[in-house]
């Protein structure tokens, strides 16, 4: 496992359990995985290992599992709940620590039973304020996944030009008073912090209906930033253009996304794979988590899932 620091481990068990992150239509995404005893399979976001945890127990000694992630402090734990797990019957597991973008790079060719993706964050990303991502907590302007990347929220916050900022909170914020949250964070620079950020924000966008009141002010500013940090539309495009490649025939590929510009990508991509011949589309809608399943985990509540098989060529 490439580039991961003993000094970077959450305290806790390692099994994920103190950081709280509930895995995500997890049955519904086993399920559409197929998962083959002896198959080889790589999941794209392991996180903190909740869906690789019930591949890998579905794959014998004879599997294969290959988990990849930005994040080394998810890593971290997701070593310690794969690789922990007491049984004679495990499959081989290897971790690898970089954007999936990269998938390529891990996996060979036609090699793969199932690929999925959980997009998004995890809790322990989320929950934890020192990584910029929450505007409910003062935290450094941060928000990258990959620590190892150069661009940060703070840079983004502080340097780039009014336009270009208000673009990038319409484009990946979805958020209609760009202009005016650009121009209150221009006029207020140089912003240090996540609460500041929240605040300036809030002060400038005021909810316009009783439907903007149900969300915090900043949410839609701070998707944006943290998308375009992460460069996370980019990547999942390169994703969704390798996987073909790297899928047996026959082999599953799963996607959970979790708001509406992700979900597009995906659709598209299916689509044209089913065009082109190389993908069996196995959601004719995406398939979403029911009431039980949001009454426990409210994160559930805007994920949408798709499956697709490959078919022959690709
Ligand atoms: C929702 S969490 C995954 C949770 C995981 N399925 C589990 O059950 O524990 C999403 C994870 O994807 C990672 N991630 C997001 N975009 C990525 C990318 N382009 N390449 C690699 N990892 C990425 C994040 O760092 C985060 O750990």
């Amino acid at each position: 496992m490439g580039r991961v620091e003993r000094e970077n481990i959450p305290e806790g068990d390692g099994r994920g359990s103190e950081v709280g992150h509930v895995p995500v239509l997890l049955p519904e995404a086993i399920d559409f995985l197929a998962v083959k005893r002896g198959g080889s399979y790589l999941d794209a976001t392991v996180g903190l290992g909740g869906h690789s945890c019930e591949i890998a127990k579905r794959l014998g000694a004879q599997g294969r599992l290959i988990g990849c992630d930005k994040d080394p402090q998810a890593l971290q734990v997701a070593q310690a709940r794969l690789t922990g797990a007491d049984s004679g019957d495990w499959p081989e597991i290897r971790l690898e620590q970089g954007s999936f973008a990269q998938v390529g790079k891990w996996a060979e060719k036609a090699s793969l039973d199932g690929m999925l993706a959980d997009l998004g964050m995890s809790s322990l990303q989320l929950g934890n304020a020192e990584r910029g991502f929450s505007f409910q907590a003062e935290g450094p302007l941060d928000m990258r996944m990959d620590p190892y990347e150069e661009r940060t929220a703070e840079q983004v916050v502080n340097r780039l030009d009014e336009p270009t900022l208000a673009d990038v909170i319409y484009e990946y914020g979805e958020e209609r008073r760009s202009r005016r949250i650009a121009r209150a964070i221009v006029r207020s620079r140089p912003i240090r912090s996540t609460a500041h950020l929240a605040e300036i924000i809030s002060a400038a966008a005021r909810p316009m209906n009783q439907a903007e009141r149900r969300i915090h002010p900043a949410t839609r500013t701070f998707q944006g930033i943290r998308i375009f940090v992460n460069r996370e539309l980019d990547d999942l495009r390169e994703l969704l253009q390798v996987a073909p490649r790297l899928l047996k025939p026959g082999g599953r590929l799963v996607i959970i996304s979790f708001h509406s510009l992700e979900d597009r990508i995906v659709k598209d991509a299916f689509r044209e794979g089913l065009t082109k011949g190389y993908y069996r589309v196995l959601t004719k809608k995406p398939v979403t988590a029911g009431e039980a399943e949001i009454a426990v985990n409210p994160r559930s509540r805007s994920a949408k899932m798709r499956a697709a098989e490959k078919v022959l060529k690709g």
